[in-house]
């Protein structure tokens, strides 16, 4: 509780630009890296940690780094307009966690004319590689395929599993989705019954898990693109009367504590990691862009795959 309070009272000095206005500046105002971050919204814990990872490199450097940030609200127009605000402020870089994949080529073009390099960071976007300077993120078909390969295991290849999708167009979830198929394809003794959009939210995971449940008597494994989505869907089995973590087997993405306790208690099976820690590769690609450099045009995360038999171990260890 305490956290959250220092979390959001940092969040919001960096918002009202006190970070930005401060006097324990040591390079003049022009020197500093000035970088404008567009982020989607707070839907999920792992994107609070995003956010958090963000804002606290920027305010432990204060001296070299100026940070306007915007919170979209799950909205692409509202991440348009960001991204427009921060052109005419004349920002170094510009980062951008696209909430879906489409629809940004006019707004890139003008951060493109201004000699504004943007970073995508976290998601994709389908756009020509010329608008964009790097992607600093996971590969979403590879979680994907690693969360069937689990699923595939928990099942011993045979049995009936619905899927609780993220936002609809989101490049997070169509390609775990992808991975997804693909790799369940390898047990074809396993039926894919169901598949709706729970919006990455822990309240629509519930929703669309009550759902399911309501239509289909026999569930075998649940696969959701995200932890929020899972820990919302096993509060509904858990209501509707079953055993998630064994009567219904569990595999997600993200590794949020949240899905690490309900390992420990039984109740989850697997988490396929997805870092949002990248705060720190986000300013040094802006860094780097800033002077000259080239950045590779995907800077990957590396993670991991979780299970429940080692999840009480690894619970102390996490970070978000
Ligand atoms: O883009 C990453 C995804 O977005 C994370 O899996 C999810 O939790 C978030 O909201």
């Amino acid at each position: 509780m305490k956290k959250a309070l220092v979390v959001m009272v940092l969040l919001s000095l960096v918002l009202s630009g006190v970070f930005a206005e401060g006097t324990s500046e040591k390079a003049p105002a022009n020197e500093k890296l000035v970088v404008g971050f567009a982020q989607i919204g707070q839907e999920s814990g792992w994107r609070g940690a995003e956010t958090t990872s963000i804002t606290f490199y920027a305010a432990q450097n204060l001296d070299t780094i100026q940070l306007h940030f915007a919170d979209a609200q799950q909205k692409q127009e509202n991440q348009i307009k960001a991204v427009r605000s921060f052109i005419q402020m004349g920002v170094d870089v510009i980062g951008l966690a696209p909430v879906v994949e489409t629809g940004w080529e006019t707004v890139l073009k003008e951060a493109k004319e201004a000699e504004i390099p943007v970073i995508f960071v976290d998601r994709m976007a389908k756009v020509p590689e010329d608008l964009y300077a790097t992607f600093i993120g996971s590969d979403f078909i590879d979680e994907g395929q690693k969360a069937a390969k689990e699923m595939i295991r928990l099942l011993n290849g045979k049995g009936k599993v619905v899927m609780l999708e993220g936002t609809v167009g989101a490049s997070a979830a169509i390609d775990r989705q992808k991975g997804f198929l693909d790799a369940i394809a390898a047990a074809p003794g396993i039926t894919v019954i169901a598949r709706q959009s729970g919006d990455f939210t822990r309240s629509k995971g519930k929703e669309v898990m009550e759902s399911f449940l309501k239509s289909y008597p026999e569930i075998d494994g649940a696969y959701a693109d995200n932890d929020d989505m899972m820990l919302g869907a096993i509060e509904a089995m858990k209501e509707a009367g079953k055993k998630p973590g064994t009567q219904i087997k569990t595999v997600s993405v993200d590794g949020v504590k949240g899905i690490f306790e309900a390992m420990v208690a039984g109740e989850a099976n697997v988490t396929v990691e997805c870092n949002p820690l990248l705060g720190p590769q986000f300013f040094q690609a802006a860094a780097d862009l800033k002077a000259g450099k080239t950045v590779p045009k995907w800077i990957k995360s590396n993670e991991d795959v979780y299970r429940q038999e080692t999840a009480a171990a690894d619970l102390p260890t996490r970070l978000y």
